[in-house]
């Protein structure tokens, strides 16, 4: 059996990300102080699929290339290709033709989160005659999804973001792909938001008689799409990771529940961390901090005082300041920091389109 070829998305404007993406795009956010997209380059690693492109564009395309470079680091074989405007994802997927060849490929969408294993859907894909096979997964919010309507097994008919869904089954950001596909992606006609839509083209591959099955999701999966979707995945991901304890913990610390902690952290004599918790390398956990469930610390992130619980810190964060932080995402060198000088006045320094909520 010949081996597959694995395809990330990368490209896209992050728009509903601001301000966490002015600086770079939206997959290098870290969920459990990862970005979101080697998640994905791990999912597929983990399948046998080692020979990966991935779709670069947009702001901070090149920090993507900085990040996973040739990909050896990461155990797999890297080819970028660069997509000059964000023009949908089946543009994007077009764009690999002569990367995929003639065999079977999968696309995975770089800001989506999938816990399981895929390695048995890559199986069954290689064995099967299905032309295709998507990944389907029950949601609330129906109408925010590609939606694939489905009687008896059998796919009936596959739209982008439905006003009425006839189901409640997201077509998840992962598609296992024969090379039909690039000469229906030829044929395309850009949608209504002007883009090519990989939910049309696997409706015109039902439409002339090709082969579409499905597998449907029980496990988590998750489309990142907004700051709250990031801290559930942040959530999610800790809740299963094996706990470590590479730095130094002093005595009169606390630390309670599930927790990972990178080399060269100290967690002085007075502080408490209760798991499940991330503290990257370099840190310093003073004794007026209190760093609580689903929390991740990035790299070199300093709190001097601090109440936080469900939310995450990037690297290179100072926190000197006893409000409660809670649901928060705090981009790499912020700093909130109390002054005793300043009384109940408030400084702010904010990039566009940041949030605060007092
Ligand atoms: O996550 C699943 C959903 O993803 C599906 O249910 C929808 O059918 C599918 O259209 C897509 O919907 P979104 O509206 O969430 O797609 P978004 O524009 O967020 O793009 C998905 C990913 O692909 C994201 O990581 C950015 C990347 N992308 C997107 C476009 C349009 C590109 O690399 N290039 C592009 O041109």
């Amino acid at each position: 059996m010949s081996l597959l070829k694995g395809i990330i998305l990368h490209g896209g404007h992050g728009t509903r990300l601001r301000p966490l993406t002015h600086t770079g795009p939206k997959q290098l956010l870290p969920i459990a102080n990862k970005p979101m997209s080697q998640y994905c380059i791990e999912s597929l690693k983990e399948a046998g699929i080692t020979d990966i492109a991935i779709i670069i564009g947009g702001l901070g395309a090149n920090k993507v290339q900085e990040y996973y470079d040739n990909g050896e680091k990461f155990g797999v074989k890297l080819t970028y290709i660069v997509q000059d405007n964000p023009k949908g994802i089946a543009h994007a997927v077009r764009l690999c033709k002569d990367f995929v060849g003639d065999e079977k490929f999968v696309v995975f969408l770089g800001d989506n989160i999938l816990k399981r294993n895929i390695s048995d859907y890559v199986k069954d894909f290689q064995q099967s005659d299905s032309e295709a096979i998507i990944l389907l997964c029950e949601v609330d919010n129906p109408t925010q999804f590609g939606i694939a309507d489905v009687k008896d097994g059998v796919i009936k008919k596959i739209m982008e973001k439905p006003k009425s869904p006839p189901t409640n089954l997201a077509v998840t950001g992962i598609y296992f792909l024969t090379p039909v596909i690039f000469d229906i992606i030829d044929r395309l006609k850009p949608s209504l938001r002007g883009e090519l839509e990989i939910t049309d083209s696997l409706q015109m591959f039902l439409d002339e008689g090709h082969k579409i099955t499905y597998h449907t999701v029980t496990d988590y999966w998750k489309d990142t799409g907004t700051p709250h979707d990031i801290i559930h995945a942040n959530e999610v991901i800790l809740k299963d990771m094996k706990p470590y304890f590479y730095g130094k913990k002093e005595d009169g610390a606390i630390i309670e529940g599930n927790v990972m902690v990178g080399e060269n952290t100290t967690i002085k004599s007075g502080a408490k961390v209760v798991g499940p918790v991330i503290i990257g390398k370099n840190c310093m956990i003073s004794p007026d901090s209190y760093v609580g469930p689903n929390t991740s610390v990035g790299d070199d992130s300093n709190l001097a005082k601090c109440n936080i619980e469900d939310s995450i810190i990037m690297t290179g964060c100072t926190i000197d300041c006893d409000i409660k932080i809670r649901k928060s995402i705090i981009s790499s060198n912020s700093e909130i920091i109390y002054k005793k000088e300043n009384g109940d006045k408030k400084i702010f320094l904010l990039g566009e389109g940041s949030k605060i909520s007092l």
